[in-house]
């Protein structure tokens, strides 16, 4: 969501609060009386309960796949077109979230290619929840969505990568057991460091 434009930062604000009123949507942070975040880890206040919903994504959900992986990976490399490609092809498992009656997120699951590959690993390739929908429990329904379907699919470690700088999504990640286990260097294709780490599942 864009701050500039005809709507200026808090007009556009005040416009999308209007439109998640005409549909449910719980308001935005700052005009709930709260306070905007000062950086990276502001804590939040609890949240109220939001109506989410998870289920798998469908060939339609590709271009919402597309946008969203734009506006949330597109500093580290050509994620817009990477992400998509892998949920066509097979190569990642996805789910998308709908908070109220919007598609809000989504993540992806690396597919293990059989039942008897051993060890067991894979690889959580993306989350991201729309900037609007933040803050909202849509995140942690995705993570807890992707732990189920692992578990199902009897992996045994659960692996990612994401920006060392990334300090929320690093958050959301510990809360869900993930430790850090290493530094690659470069990882990204924009040249970015990445915090590797891992959850033991079980
Ligand atoms: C990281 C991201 C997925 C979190 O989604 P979200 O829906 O806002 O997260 P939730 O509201 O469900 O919060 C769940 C937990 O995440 C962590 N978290 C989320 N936002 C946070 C923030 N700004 N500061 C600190 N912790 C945060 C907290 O542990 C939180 O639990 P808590 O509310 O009990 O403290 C979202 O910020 C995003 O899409 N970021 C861009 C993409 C990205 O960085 N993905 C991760 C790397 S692949």
């Amino acid at each position: 969501m864009g701050n500039g434009g005809r709507f200026g930062k808090y007009g556009e604000q005040k416009r999308m609060d209007r439109l998640r009123q005409a549909r449910n949507l719980p308001l935005s942070r700052t005009t709930a009386g709260e306070h905007p975040p000062s950086d990276g880890l502001h804590r939040r206040k609890p949240r109220r309960k939001a109506r989410i919903a998870i289920r798998p994504a469908e060939l339609s959900d590709e271009a919402f796949i597309r946008s969203l992986s734009r506006k949330a990976f597109q500093q580290y490399g050509p994620y817009e077109d990477l992400l998509p490609n892998w949920f066509l092809s097979g190569i990642g498992i996805a789910f998308v979230a709908v908070l109220g009656k919007r598609t809000a997120g989504y993540a992806m699951l690396e597919r293990i290619p059989n039942l008897y590959t051993c060890p067991r690993v894979s690889e959580l390739l993306a989350i991201a929840v729309e900037p609007w929908a933040r803050n909202w429990g849509v995140g942690e329904r995705l993570m807890e969505e992707i732990i189920r379907k692992a578990n199902l699919l009897l992996v045994e470690r659960l692996v990612l990568h994401t920006a060392v700088d990334n300090l929320p999504g690093q958050a959301l990640f510990r809360k869900h057991g993930f430790v850090a286990n290493g530094v690659e260097k470069e990882f990204y294709p924009e040249g970015q460091d990445a915090l590797m780490m891992q959850k033991e599942m079980g």
